[in-house]
């Protein structure tokens, strides 16, 4: 079985080097994996009740959607003022409801990234996970990548090796967990 799994992305800068890990993922995913990136969150309204009805925005439904579609979920961000940026944060509003059936209701999700400062986004990286959380995907605390971005010394993070193969390991994991338990032969 192909596993899909949905990408979502917390930088909505052009020269993004979260956007450079997402490229790094989608070039060194499994074959067995279909990632699936949603790169629309910038065209998400601010979550409102009011506006949450039948006649959502095209963009969350896109985004229910895919994520719908997905077996399971990797989410890619940097830190913005020790937390998690806005537009991510909308993101995991949109994907909460309806409340108790989110688009990702116990779908393993697994969270990653980089940033400037020395713990490499470690702050909004533990609150993505719990918001996700409470929001109702299946997060797997374990599969972690928090990336300072002076390591990367200005490459493209698909020079080093290590995270290469870290983002690669976190993607097999999430297929390995979204398949299930294997049936095991009579
Ligand atoms: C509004 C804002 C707040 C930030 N706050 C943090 C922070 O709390 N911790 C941190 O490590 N870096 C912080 N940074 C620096 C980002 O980690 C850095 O700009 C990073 O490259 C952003 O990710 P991107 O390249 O994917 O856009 C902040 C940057 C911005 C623009």
């Amino acid at each position: 079985m192909r596993v899909t799994i949905l990408v979502l992305l917390g930088s909505l800068r052009k020269a993004s080097i979260n956007r450079q890990l997402v490229e790094v993922a989608l070039e060194s995913a499994p074959e067995a994996v279909n990632l699936k990136f949603f790169d629309r969150l910038g065209e998400l309204p601010f979550y409102n009740e009011d506006i949450d009805t039948k006649a959502v925005a095209e963009s969350v439904t896109a985004l229910r959607e895919a994520a719908s579609e997905a077996d399971a979920a990797i989410v890619v961000t940097p830190e913005h003022n020790g937390s998690i940026p806005a537009v991510l944060k909308n993101a995991i509003d949109w994907l909460s409801r309806p409340w108790g059936s989110g688009a990702l209701k116990g779908k393993p999700l697994a969270v990653v990234g980089a940033a400037r400062g020395r713990y490499g986004g470690v702050w909004a990286h533990e609150e993505t996970r719990k918001s996700f959380g409470i929001a109702g995907a299946r997060v797997l605390d374990d599969l972690k990548l928090s990336t300072p971005t002076e390591t990367l010394g200005g490459r493209h993070p698909r020079h080093s090796l290590e995270i290469a193969m870290r983002l690669r390991s976190v993607i097999q994991e999430l297929a390995v967990e979204a398949a299930g338990p294997s049936v095991p032969h009579p």
